[in-house]
């Protein structure tokens, strides 16, 4: 097992989301994403009851398939302002030049989602439509704090990840074409999977810690 030399808050602070410097051209061993599931598999669970599912994508067809969902379903976010994150303003020079900058990577990785060589969709058994607050939050925590632990530990072997949802428009189109049981199964996330061009990530510029903390009340 080949692992970068991060500590665990170098690891919780670089791991970005990567579009640019993904390397589509060198294959992704099965055991390293098998590490990476294992690690997953440690994160809590809802009644200490696993219910996470992670579709790994190899298969060139496949994965063509799903970036041309991938593509269609960018398209249509692109036109909606103040959603499309090149609309979203940031509040000064610096911070939109960055805006702009994730907002090329995320173009890019439109044109390419098909491109990398291993594809992950994380899901969930149980399905979020029309269900109580408590539940779509206990569905969601199945596999959301377990998929991030995937990107954390695929980070520290030297892959990169990028969190997206937007297939989600045509959810059961892509579990159609992967065979996902749609009725009973959520997806939750489709993240390219691929050695990174480079290990070097930066830390991003975040508000500061009290702007979002409420002490003792809202
Ligand atoms: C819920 C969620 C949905 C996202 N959906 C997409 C997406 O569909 N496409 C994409 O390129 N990035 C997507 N992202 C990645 C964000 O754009 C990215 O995390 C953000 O720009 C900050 O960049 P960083 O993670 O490198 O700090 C998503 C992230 C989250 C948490």
């Amino acid at each position: 097992m080949n692992m970068l030399d991060l500590n665990p808050d170098q690891l919780l602070t670089t791991t970005r989301a990567v579009r640019k410097r993904l390397d589509f051209g060198r294959p992704v061993p099965d055991d390293v994403v098998r590490e990476c599931v294992s690690v997953a598999l440690q994160s809590p669970s809802g009644s200490n009851n696993p219910t996470m599912h992670y579709v790994v994508v190899r298969d060139a067809a496949k994965r063509r398939a799903i970036g041309d969902i991938y593509r269609f379903c960018f398209t249509q976010y692109q036109s909606m302002d103040g959603t499309y994150l090149r609309t979203i303003d940031k509040g000064s020079d610096d911070a939109n030049r960055v805006q702009q900058r994730s907002a090329d990577s995320a173009d890019f990785l439109a044109d390419h989602m098909g491109d990398a060589p291993v594809l992950v969709l994380a899901c969930t058994n149980g399905r979020m439509d029309n269900v109580p607050g408590i539940v779509a939050a206990s569905l969601a925590g199945n596999i959301v704090p377990a998929m991030w632990s995937f990107m954390l530990a695929a980070r520290a072997r030297g892959l990169g990840t990028c969190w997206t949802t937007l297939h989600l428009m045509m959810e059961e189109q892509t579990a159609d074409v992967v065979g996902i049981p749609f009725e009973t199964v959520q997806q939750v996330c489709l993240s390219p999977l691929a050695y990174t061009l480079g290990t070097d990530f930066k830390v991003a510029a975040r508000p500061e810690p009290d702007s979002i903390i409420h002490w003792d009340s809202w």
